[in-house]
């Protein structure tokens, strides 16, 4: 019985090196100390050892049982490590130099962002965000929008199950549902139900379309959103500020034109393009940028303005279709790739 335990001691840390897998390890484990195991067959023949023998057998099998568990306890921990190690992939190095080294860029889409924001807090306006998360209240009701407007189609707007809960973004109706904004446009209503005119605001942030992805459209993109409400505001002044801020950012050369649209929030309401053929890779003669209008009177009802005191324009472009005039980009995707060779350009 000694020799069979010896035999069995000798041949286990070979036997359990090879173990790379914990199913190999629990096959392993079974034949040493489980219930039909060689280990525990020896301590079922303990019976069997003469009577003067028996302190010493057990001792023996003993001290051997917590070699043995050691042995298991070690190898278990080492296919865990493996495994561990396995889906961290190679070691870094975090002390060697990066190749990037430096302090970075930032992304064009930023650049515009920031530059459009100081253009327009020179003009009085102050940034303000929204959230991305929306409700159909704040993205389309008070806005004019009906609810059977195209819009609002589950294919063109992303919403959240009947059961989603977003603690922190007030919702103005109980049963409405949650969505992503399709545009910066709601907040003009957060910012108009926080405070009384005259209101001078810019937005810029997020949007979320289910548009397909071509070289020009892509599901989340960026747009930035102004509105001015004040006494007696034209369309003169909408049609100055426009001239102004595309002037300031693109060139004096740069000229607007208005084409009649319809916007549910505004009345009347244009598209707006640009003429600006002294810019890199501007082949066209009129490029749309965005829309805009006079505050719709519906818009200041629902958000408790006398609509025969106050008036007020609003506009709404997209940052991409900026940065792409403004740096001669020609596909929108390069924006979202990180590929650092494009973003290297930009500083
Ligand atoms: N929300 C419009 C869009 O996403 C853009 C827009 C049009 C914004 C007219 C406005 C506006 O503020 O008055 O296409």
């Amino acid at each position: 019985m000694q020799d069979t335990l010896n035999a069995l001691l000798a041949k286990a840390p070979a036997e359990l090196a090879a173990l790379n897998s914990r199913a190999e390890f629990e096959a392993a484990k079974a034949r040493y100390v489980g219930p039909n195991g060689e280990f525990t067959a020896l301590m079922k023949q303990l019976g069997t050892v003469p009577k003067e023998q028996r302190p010493v057998m057990g001792k023996l099998i003993n001290e051997a049982k917590g070699q043995l568990q050691a042995q298991l306890d070690a190898t278990l921990q080492r296919i865990a490590d493996a495994e561990i190690a396995a889906q961290l992939g190679p070691a870094v190095d975090p002390t060697l130099p990066s190749p990037d080294a430096g302090p970075g860029t930032y992304h064009p889409l930023t650049l515009v962002r920031e530059e459009m924001c100081r253009i327009l807090r020179k003009a009085g306006f102050t940034v303000v965000e929204g959230p991305e998360v929306e409700t159909e209240y704040y993205c389309f009701d008070a806005l004019n929008t009906p609810a059977d407007h195209p819009a609002r189609d589950a294919q063109d707007t992303f919403y959240f199950p009947e059961t989603a809960r977003f603690g922190n973004v007030s919702k103005k109706v109980e049963n409405e549902r949650y969505l992503l904004r399709t545009h910066t446009s709601s907040v003009q209503i957060r910012t108009m139900l926080k405070g009384q005119p005259p209101i001078r605001i810019v937005s810029p942030g997020r949007v979320y379309r289910r548009d397909t992805t071509d070289a020009t459209h892509s599901a989340n993109f960026h747009q930035l959103e102004c509105l001015y409400v004040d006494k007696n505001v034209t369309v003169r002044d909408l049609k100055a500020l426009l001239d102004y801020i595309f002037g300031s950012l693109l060139g004096k050369d740069t000229i607007t034109r208005f084409r009649p649209h319809y916007f549910g929030y505004t009345e009347p309401s244009f598209e707006v393009d640009l003429s600006a053929k002294h810019l890199p890779k501007v082949n066209k003669e009129w490029i749309e940028i965005g829309g805009c209008g006079m505050v719709d009177p519906a818009v200041f009802e629902a958000v408790g303005y006398d609509p025969n005191v106050w008036s007020g324009y609003a506009f709404g472009m997209g940052l991409e279709r900026l940065a792409m005039l403004v740096y001669g980009i020609d596909d929108i995707r390069y924006f979202y790739q990180n590929d650092v060779r494009f973003l290297r350009q930009f500083s």
